[in-house]
């Protein structure tokens, strides 16, 4: 793994997707660790999409990841399809079905969003609510969430916070409903404001469908995606991406 600074952060560069699920594995669980310890236990933010069950399987079959405190760990998701929770769309189902409910950890550590699909604007506003009572915070203050998990799209979203879409200006909620056009669908999202407030924030992104875009995201300094505003404002940044998402990256290690 070659690891480089880029214009927000380090991107870790992993020779192929199963290196990239390793050392996100090993990342995660280093701050899961040192965080417990800390504090008796660490509140995590899962992505959906199709890339973060590569660190999961690390994550279940590694002795690091056999030895996390996982029961000390409270499991929330960043962004929320607009589906029923059984559905295959769902973030949080993936999440249960390829990670957490592998685990054996309390249900009162699981914190998925509640009738998203009935009702995106009212689910937004419980999942606010859950989030507030949950860190104790006043009108107006943010979660420091431990770690949140991102992907990125071949646009250059995170989260559901999609081009062009109503959430990018969102400045005081920390969860919000966000019609996507291009999928015709509403999601739930974290706000930006939510995910810059967190402790660590760590991406993961495979693939050179998002090469083009990952290395304007990581390298210019012109802001043209929604990736872009991720700035953690005390936090760490963390990029890990396999070769092929690293291939226009003018910085990115060849592929010796
Ligand atoms: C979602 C995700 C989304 C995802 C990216 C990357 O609901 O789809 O939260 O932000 O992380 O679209 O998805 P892949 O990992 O499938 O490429």
């Amino acid at each position: 793994m070659d690891t480089l600074a880029v214009k927000r952060g380090v991107a870790h560069v992993c020779k192929d997707s199963d290196e990239l699920g390793l050392q996100c594995a090993r990342a995660f669980v280093d701050i899961v660790v040192e965080t417990v310890a800390k504090t008796g236990q660490c509140t995590v933010a899962l992505s959906g999409g199709r890339t973060p069950h590569i660190m999961y399987e690390h994550l279940l079959t590694s002795d690091f990841g056999k030895r996390a405190p996982w029961d000390k760990v409270h499991f929330f998701v960043g962004d929320e399809r607009c589906v029923p929770p059984d559905s295959p769309e769902s973030n949080f189902g993936n999440a249960r079905e390829q990670f957490v409910n592998r685990l054996n950890i309390p249900a009162s550590h699981l914190h998925p969003t509640y009738n998203q699909d009935k009702d995106p604007a009212g689910a937004a506003l419980a999942y606010e609510k859950t989030i507030r009572q949950f860190f104790g915070l006043k009108e107006g203050e943010f979660p420091r969430f431990d770690v949140i998990h991102l992907g990125m799209g071949p646009d250059g979203h995170c989260a559901s916070l999609f081009p062009e879409s109503k959430a990018l200006t969102e400045g005081k909620r920390i969860v919000v409903e966000n019609y996507v056009e291009k999928f015709s669908s509403w999601r739930i999202t974290f706000t930006f404001p939510t995910i810059n407030h967190a402790s660590n924030v760590m991406f993961m992104v495979q693939g050179e469908d998002k090469s083009e875009v990952l290395a304007e995201v990581l390298e210019s300094d012109v802001i043209s995606y929604p990736a872009q505003h991720i700035v953690p404002e005390d936090g760490k940044l963390q990029w890990f991406i396999d070769r092929s998402a690293a291939r226009d990256m003018c910085k990115a290690p060849t592929n010796r």
